[in-house]
């Protein structure tokens, strides 16, 4: 039988810096899911990568003085390397700077361009610059922007316009009669009330005031919105053309499941269907909008050194100690935190001592009393019944919140499980029954039971922590890893067990946030480092920035003292113009009509006029020094007025 298909996608990361732990949370909740599907016997797609065009991130590259394209090629490869350091299963990872995608964009625009959906127009509004997005004035939050918060500017574009209007009601329509198109439902509800209820705007959908964008083919003064370019990707990707659909397209649209960000919600629940409607697609059937992490009290920044990224936790606490934590600490409908403390807090009590505990005890005891190597006897006691009926509610838990996309809590199912197992250790002690000869069966059982529900709880976690669930098997020496070989408690009769190693090892809480204290520390240096660098490169002038300081070269032709004015001399300056020029300067203290008469000095002649002491000055000699101040001569004679470049 065929394979149901699966086509799961993450939002595209912004190529616009190293992403953080939050933007990093959405790939690995997403990989769980994929991997759970998976699991389930789905033809899973997952689809991840980079989103790479627009204002800010030409900015970004403008400032390190590089093109947009080698900047964006550097931080796709950092973003890449670390979803490929957290074990993430994509399948492919789309950069909208690949050919295929932004051709596919630019026919996608144009075709919406022909069929009436996109008109031109001009665009005047509120504009922030960070989004990339217009807002009307009821959009405003505080008049600040109202996804980020931060200011505004006016600007008016010609532009192309999306009747989004249009659609409007096709959209409502098709939201309410699939009430889990978007969830959670108070996310769903937010966007309804704020954007839909009130009626949607058209949509600017292009931009003149850069280019690092996909040119709008017909008209390349403007690039495509960066949103409509991005969105786009889901498609895209899949080979999805106009004329010719390759197979991907054809086998996996529409996605069953887009995993995002709150903030992005409105982005795909208005504009992406309705992109999709005026395409004659069909719409995506489900989309999770995640919480998101906060990182303790503060404002995550740098300045303040506490920017925590997935490559430092995963060199300090592992990789799957990061995904376990991300997973767990995030619930389904609400924010998370993220602080060093709790990840500590939450390693030693759940992997290191629940989970690394219970299959640490258990190979030991399997290794130690029988050479790790028995079967089951099936001596059996009604204490086992609770253990077995534990491990199968366990699994259809599992699998029902994994259908709900409440991953958090199918995590902490799991480790209910591992607890229940402890629990079941100490109820039945087995180095008690090791104790006594005529108990060695009934150990056997204990010791079975113990490893059987510990292959569970390896195989659930193979979407979850797959090293560890790997780790778990080599220990305990299974290959039953598939979903179906736990709905029936008690498959592998014959146990042979491999060498007892932990799996996570006790963290030693003061030394390690000793150590995190000092690299915290370290990001701050950095930052502001970065920001000296900053400073220092915005004090630099562009070559046309220079050229509009126009200097000549002037002889002085005659020089006078300023009444009442120590430090002035009144010069006339033959600029090879056809009046010499009036030009006041204050160096009085150094020269004099017998050292200055004819000598050729340097002379700034585009400043605007002003009056010293009654006199107009036309012009700025140019000199060296505080203290001893000399003009500025040549080396050489040159005519009068000569430019000098
Ligand atoms: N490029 C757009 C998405 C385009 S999708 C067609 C974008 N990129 S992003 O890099 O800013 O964010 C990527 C994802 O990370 C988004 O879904 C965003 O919501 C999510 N997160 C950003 N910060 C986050 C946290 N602090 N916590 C959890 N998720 C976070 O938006």
């Amino acid at each position: 039988m065929e394979k149901p298909k699966y086509y799961i996608t993450t939002a595209i990361a912004y190529a616009s810096r190293k992403p953080h732990i939050g933007n990093t949370y959405e790939i690995i909740l997403t990989d769980a899911i994929a991997r759970f599907k998976r699991l389930q016997g789905y033809d899973v797609y997952f689809l991840t990568g980079t989103d790479e065009h627009g204002e800010k991130i030409q900015q970004l590259a403008e400032n390190s003085k590089i093109q947009p394209k080698e900047y964006v090629d550097k931080v796709a490869d950092e973003i890449k390397g670390i979803w490929n350091l957290m074990d993430t299963s994509y399948d492919k990872f789309i950069r909208t700077t690949d050919d295929y995608h932004e051709e596919t964009v630019q026919k996608i625009f144009k075709r919406l361009y022909e069929q009436g959906d996109i008109y031109k127009g001009y665009y005047e509004g509120a504009y922030c610059t960070p989004c990339e997005s217009f807002f009307t004035e009821t959009q405003l939050v505080d008049g600040k922007c109202p996804d980020c918060g931060r200011e505004v500017t006016q600007a008016r574009e010609e532009a192309y316009f999306f009747k989004m209007s249009k659609y409007q009601d096709r959209l409502m329509k098709h939201i309410e009669d699939n009430p889990d198109f978007v969830f959670p439902e108070s996310r769903k509800k937010e966007i309804v009330n704020n954007f839909l209820k009130p009626g949607l705007q058209d949509l600017c959908v292009s931009r003149t005031s850069f280019n690092w964008g996909v040119p709008v083919s017909f008209d390349n003064k403007h690039v495509v919105y960066v949103w409509i370019d991005a969105l786009s990707n889901y498609i895209t990707a899949l080979g999805y053309k106009e004329d010719s659909k390759e197979n991907n397209y054809l086998k996996y649209w529409p996605a069953d499941l887009h995993v995002i960000g709150k903030d992005i919600l409105r982005f795909h629940m208005i504009y992406w269907p309705i992109m999709l409607m005026a395409l004659g697609e069909e719409l995506p059937k489900h989309i999770y909008a995640h919480g998101w992490f906060l990182f303790g009290e503060d404002k995550m920044s740098k300045s303040k050194g506490n920017v925590i990224y997935a490559d430092y936790l995963a060199k300090k606490f592992g990789v799957d100690a990061t995904r376990f934590y991300c997973l767990s600490e995030m619930s389904f409908a609400q924010d998370g935190n993220i602080t060093y403390d709790n990840i500590i807090t939450k390693y030693n009590s759940e992997l290191a001592n629940t989970l690394g505990n219970l299959v640490n005890r258990t190979v030991a005891m399997a290794n130690k009393y029988f050479d790790g190597k028995f079967t089951n006897p099936d001596i059996t006691e009604e204490i086992d019944k609770d253990l077995i009926n534990n491990a199968l509610s366990m699994v259809d838990n599992v699998e029902k919140y994994m259908n709900e996309i409440r991953v958090a809590d199918a995590v902490s199912e799991i480790f209910t499980f591992a607890r229940r197992c402890n629990k079941y250790i100490d109820e039945t002690m087995p180095w008690a029954l090791a104790k006594d000869e005529e108990k060695q069966d009934r150990l056997k059982t204990v010791l079975f039971n113990l490893i059987e529900s510990i292959r569970f709880i390896a195989v659930l976690l193979s979407a979850f922590m797959p090293q560890t669930s790997e780790k778990i098997f080599n220990q305990i020496n299974s290959q039953e890893k598939t979903l179906e070989s736990i709905r029936e408690f008690g498959k592998d009769i014959n146990i042979e067990v491999g060498r007892a190693e932990p799996l996570f090892v006790r963290i030693e809480e003061e030394k390690l946030m000793e150590e995190i204290k000092q690299d915290m520390e370290k990001q701050i240096e950095e930052a502001n480092k970065e920001n000296e660098v900053k400073e220092e490169k915005t004090n630099l002038i562009s070559i046309d920035e220079f050229d509009k300081v126009e200097l000549k070269l002037g002889k002085v032709l005659k020089v006078e003292k300023v009444e009442k004015a120590d430090k002035l001399l009144k010069l006339e300056v033959d600029l090879g113009e056809e009046n010499p020029r009036t030009i006041v300067s204050g160096i009085a203290k150094w020269y004099n009509e017998e050292n200055l008469t004819g000598k050729l000095v340097v002379v700034v002649t585009n400043l605007k006029p002003v009056k010293l002491r009654g006199i107009e000055s036309n012009g700025m000699l140019i000199a060296a020094g505080e203290e001893d101040v000399r003009l500025l001569t040549i080396d050489g004679e040159l005519q009068a007025g000569t430019e000098i470049h």
